[in-house]
């Protein structure tokens, strides 16, 4: 049997994807978002994961999406297609949180990829850069919609046009990356944070990243009576007497629903 192009693990109540083509750099192919889409909704529906950690090689989380697949494509075969919908806007629909975990290259592709995930955390030796206008084409996967967001018109425009790399440095200092670690401890920091998540009661972890998202994607007054709605219908929860009753017990909380 050949080698899977997304490797899966699961750790605890943590399920770890790796991207598994390393001498393309981990090119996104359609084949490999394909193989990615099918192993999150697999670890979405399953009652033992509670968070989900997405990283590729040492080198590269991904070098972007399959450059020598989409050379000779016409307009027609992408716009009929719909390149770019399909399986790899189906990511956006996973309930649980998923946490990039990046290393090296996330060009194109692999930047817009982290970004559809809900954390990125960063090795000192990760790149991050949308360069795709030095094929004379524009990001597709969200490089011009959420960069922007998380970074700042500036910033976006000067990675979209001049298609220069930032270090993990300054993708933390502007916004896109929640932490950065040294290399050689990015995975298990990234699965710690995983496993801390997967700790908490299921229901809260899920309404507080659709209010996030809701947030970030609709406005303000929307958004607070989003979030005050999704806390409401918590106190329907066993977890929240549980959470609120351990507290006021000074003991850890047991939750039933993760
Ligand atoms: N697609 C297909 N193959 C790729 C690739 C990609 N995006 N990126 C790297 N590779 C392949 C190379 O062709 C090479 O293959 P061979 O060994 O068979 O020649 C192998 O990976 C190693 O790459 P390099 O020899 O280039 O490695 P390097 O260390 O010299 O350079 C790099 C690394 C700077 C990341 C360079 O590979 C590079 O610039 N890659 C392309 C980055 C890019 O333009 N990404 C955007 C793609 S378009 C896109 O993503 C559209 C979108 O919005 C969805």
């Amino acid at each position: 049997m050949s080698e899977p192009l997304v490797k899966t693990e699961v750790r605890g109540r943590v399920g770890l994807l790796t991207l598994n083509r390393p001498k393309a750099l981990n090119a996104l192919s359609n084949e490999v978002i394909d193989e990615l889409a099918q192993a999150m909704r697999g670890f979405d529906a399953d009652e033992n994961i509670g968070a989900m950690v997405l990283t590729g090689s040492e080198k590269a989380f991904a070098a972007g999406a399959d450059i020598g697949a989409m050379q000779g494509w016409t307009f027609m075969d992408v716009y009929k297609k719909d390149y770019l919908g399909g399986n790899w806007e189906s990511l956006k629909r996973i309930r649980k949180p998923v946490i990039a975990a990046v290393s090296g290259y996330a060009l194109g592709g692999g930047c817009e990829l982290a970004m559809a995930c809900d954390i990125i955390i960063a090795a000192d030796n990760a790149r991050f850069g949308q360069p795709e206008i030095k094929l004379g084409v524009i990001p597709g996967f969200g490089g011009t919609q959420r960069l922007p967001r998380a970074v700042s018109k500036a910033k976006a425009m000067d990675l979209v046009l001049t298609a220069r790399m930032m270090d993990a440095e300054e993708a933390e200092r502007a916004g896109l990356v929640s932490r950065v670690v040294p290399a050689s401890r990015l995975m298990e920091e990234a699965l710690d944070a995983a496993a801390t998540i997967a700790s908490m009661s299921l229901p809260s972890v899920i309404m507080a990243k659709e209010c996030i998202n809701q947030s970030y994607e609709g406005s303000l007054s929307d958004g607070m009576m989003y979030e005050r709605r999704n806390f409401h219908a918590l106190f329907s929860t066993e977890d929240q007497k549980e959470g609120m009753a351990a507290f006021m017990d000074k003991r850890k909380p047991e939750f039933k629903h993760r």
